[in-house]
């Protein structure tokens, strides 16, 4: 980790990349959420290349004693020369105003942008940024539009955009905008966060700080994002992600091998090493390295992970991690997300059983 060498922006980046991930279980017992895949991608990549786009070259990652070794292990493979990450550990997952708390020796009192290590935005996080540094404001939260806002912390505003107030899932909600993760902060939000108390829940809420700063007559601006937001906390989310981000950003592109009776269609990438024959794939999709797949029906909106071995089987909208094993599937196998190393083989017994084993909290659906 060397120094940044020509920081084209000197904000800071806070990441959280923490927490516990419970409703993205019995992934989660296994892995960090926030490094899931997207299109082969993790999900924390996104967020890091986002804010390496907007000029950003200092981060600071909250981590957690659980995963932060993965995370740790995932960013040494995305860091680029000019980079700096710092890593900090959060003994629990005390809440996201906790988290930047903890961060503040790091932060010092400069400026920074915090950004929820599991959220999906196509946001021009560059101009964000700008509009923060020449207005002067405390602080500036992004929102979205959402049709079901009571699920959210959803914001009030003044017809200038000036925040009035924040309410975490209001049951009558005042506007549809909800608070996506992407915040940024001067170095007064410590003193809005000294002042608040745990939540019912038991976590130090951001949304209070916020509405601290609110009530301390801080200026706390917003924007309101027209492109999307995606969150990964669950199964469907995921899988809804996936889609999306897959319609953005899968090409048309065979680097592996193919044989005569393959058939592609729409956006299909398939990376070097991997070996198709008689594979029909509808875009967009996405295959890892070194897959092996033969007589096999693929998408859309279907991610297969590096090392995988799929034959005789139809895979649709689904997320497949590395090194798996599906054969010889009757019907087709849809809406499914597959942590890594799973096998889905038919049984070599004649009789009509089903046979599992499923780590805790495992979800099947049969037909
Ligand atoms: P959440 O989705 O709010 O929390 P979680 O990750 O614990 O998930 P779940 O509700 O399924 O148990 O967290 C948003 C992001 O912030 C995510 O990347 C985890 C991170 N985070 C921390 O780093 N520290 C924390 O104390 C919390 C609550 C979250």
């Amino acid at each position: 980790m060397s120094a940044p060498s020509q920081p084209a922006s000197s904000m800071k980046a806070l990441i959280l990349a923490g927490g516990k991930g419970t409703r993205l279980r019995p992934l989660t017992y296994a892995m960090a959420k926030q490094l899931v895949p997207v299109a082969n991608k993790p999900i924390l990549h996104y967020a890091m290349d986002g804010l390496y786009q907007a000029g950003i070259r200092d981060f600071g990652v909250i981590i957690s004693p659980e995963t932060g070794k993965d995370i740790e292990e995932s960013l040494t493979g995305w860091l680029k020369p000019d980079t700096r990450i710092t890593y900090i550990l959060q003994d629990e997952p005390a809440g996201l105003a906790h988290a930047v708390k903890i961060a503040q020796p790091y932060l010092g009192h400069d400026d920074f942008i915090m950004y929820l290590g599991d959220n999906l935005i196509n946001a021009d996080l560059g101009s964000h940024i700008a509009d923060f540094k020449q207005a002067g404001y405390h602080a500036s939260i992004l929102l979205k539009q959402v049709p079901n806002p009571s699920a959210f912390g959803v914001a009030e505003l003044d017809a200038g955009g000036q925040v009035l107030r924040l309410v975490e899932k209001p049951k009558v909600p005042k506007s549809d905008l909800a608070l996506v993760g992407v915040y940024l902060f001067t170095a007064s939000i410590f003193e809005a966060i000294a002042k608040i108390q745990p939540s019912w829940r038991g976590e130090l809420e951001i949304t209070d700080a916020i509405q601290q700063l609110i009530d301390d007559q801080r200026t706390v601006h917003s924007r309101v994002h027209a492109g999307w937001w995606l969150d990964t906390g669950k199964k469907d989310d995921l899988l809804a992600a996936n889609t999306v981000v897959l319609g953005e950003y899968a090409q048309a592109v065979i680097h592996g091998s193919a044989d005569a009776d393959c058939q592609f269609s729409g956006a299909v990438q398939v990376a070097a090493g991997a070996v198709l024959k008689n594979v029909r794939v509808t875009g967009p999709a996405i295959i890892g390295e070194g897959c092996t797949l033969e007589n096999v029906t693929i998408g859309p909106f279907t991610s297969v992970g590096a090392g995988c071995r799929l034959m005789d089987c139809h895979l649709e909208n689904s997320v497949v991690l590395e090194e798996c094993v599906i054969e010889g599937i009757p019907g087709k196998i849809e809406q499914s997300l597959l942590g890594k190393g799973c096998r889905i083989t038919k049984s070599s017994h004649r009789q009509q059983s089903h046979k599992y084993m499923l780590a805790d909290h495992s979800e099947v659906e049969v037909f």
